[in-house]
């Protein structure tokens, strides 16, 4: 367990969290698509969209399980199909950001839900990409890319994105499996991440969300990947958790996303401070904040109120997410020295 360090009292906590800055490792830039954006880009593109309102689209937002979300979020991404609407897409999410203190952020794309739809992956990567670079200069927070594959797809349909995606290499800066899990282990995709370390890219797969620890041991040893997002079916695997702290690999945990997914019945029951109790490298993240009922700050403030997290385990939190980050020493240094002073100014 962390030693305590901070004798910051609770009540000072949701303006800790407000006030400390942060990396978000693990959100799907098309799951940030609010209602009201998806309805007006409906409308710039005369795409027709089967709900009637805005209202009617949200309340539609009850889901079981993963699938049941995944069948309204590609719904959702019909409305995209110009490189202004990615780019507006991106800009309003990291406006949000901002608003948040989040100085960092690795977003993922799904460029199959757009190209499967006949939008060009140049028009998909372009409208992000000048997003990231419009929210460096204008907002000062940085915003890179990861290239999601839908795991529902075929290893060969991967092979395909990605060969779409090489004369756009420097525009991302990884590769990663969403998308339906069970039935779709992380090994269906051996060869393409094998490809994808080969071409320098940085991996992560979503594993142990639905799927069984097994398919978060696979993701490690198969696909070699450096982060396991979701990852909180860990816990059933008491030999895979010590792996997972001992090798210090980070899992990006999404728990809004859990609560509307019903991995876990309620917040009461995520196991976020189990897994910062065994020592795991856990992250706070938002997934889809737009269909999950919160950004980072939400994220973090409904967890603190109902897991008994204190400021040591939102400073383990924060710091997590810098250390996970695939950025270099210097960058990770030079923001982890502003969440020491932040902390040091609210002790
Ligand atoms: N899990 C898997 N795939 C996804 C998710 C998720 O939470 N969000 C968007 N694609
Ligand atoms: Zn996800």
């Amino acid at each position: 367990m962390t030693p305590t360090r901070f004798a910051i009292s609770r009540d000072k906590l949701p303006a800790l969290v407000q006030a400390m800055p942060k990396a978000e490792l693990h959100m799907h830039i098309e799951g940030s698509l609010e209602p009201e954006l998806i309805f007006a880009l409906a409308q710039r593109n005369g795409v027709a969209l089967s709900y009637p309102s805005v209202e009617a689209l949200r309340a539609a937002y009850a889901f079981t399980d993963l699938q049941s979300f995944l069948d309204i979020y590609y719904a959702g991404a019909s409305v995209l199909l110009k490189e202004q609407d990615f780019h507006d897409m991106a800009w309003a999410y990291l406006l949000k950001a901002k608003a948040d203190n989040v100085v960092h952020t690795e977003m993922f794309f799904d460029p199959q839900t757009h190209t499967d739809r006949g939008v060009p992956f140049e028009v998909v990567i372009k409208g992000l990409k000048s997003a990231c670079d419009r929210a460096k200069t204008e907002l000062g927070v940085s915003a890179s890319l990861i290239m999601c594959f839908l795991r529902h797809l075929s290893e060969e349909a991967a092979f395909k994105t990605l060969e779409e995606a090489l004369p756009f290499r420097q525009h991302f800066i990884g590769v990663g499996l969403d998308s339906s899990e069970r039935g779709h282990p992380p090994e269906k995709f051996a060869r393409v991440f094998a490809k994808c370390k080969e071409l320098g890219l940085h991996l992560v797969a979503h594993a142990g969300e639905e799927g069984p620890p097994a398919y978060i041991i696979s993701a490690l040893d198969v696909l070699n990947v450096e982060r396991i997002d979701h990852g909180v079916r860990c816990v059933e695997d008491p030999a895979l958790v010590q792996r997972l702290a001992r090798q210090g690999t980070a899992l990006t945990v999404c728990p809004l996303s859990n609560i509307k997914l019903c991995v876990f019945k309620k917040m009461e029951d995520h196991n976020l401070k189990t897994l910062l109790q065994h020592g795991l490298k856990a992250t706070v993240n938002s997934d889809d904040p737009a269909y999950f009922g919160g950004y980072m700050n939400q994220n973090f403030l409904a967890t603190f109120a109902d897991l008994d997290l204190d400021a040591d385990d939102a400073y383990t939190l924060a710091r997590n997410s810098f250390e996970a980050s695939f950025v270099d020493a210097q960058t990770k240094a030079g923001w982890i020295a502003q969440l020491d002073a932040t902390f040091a100014r609210f002790a």
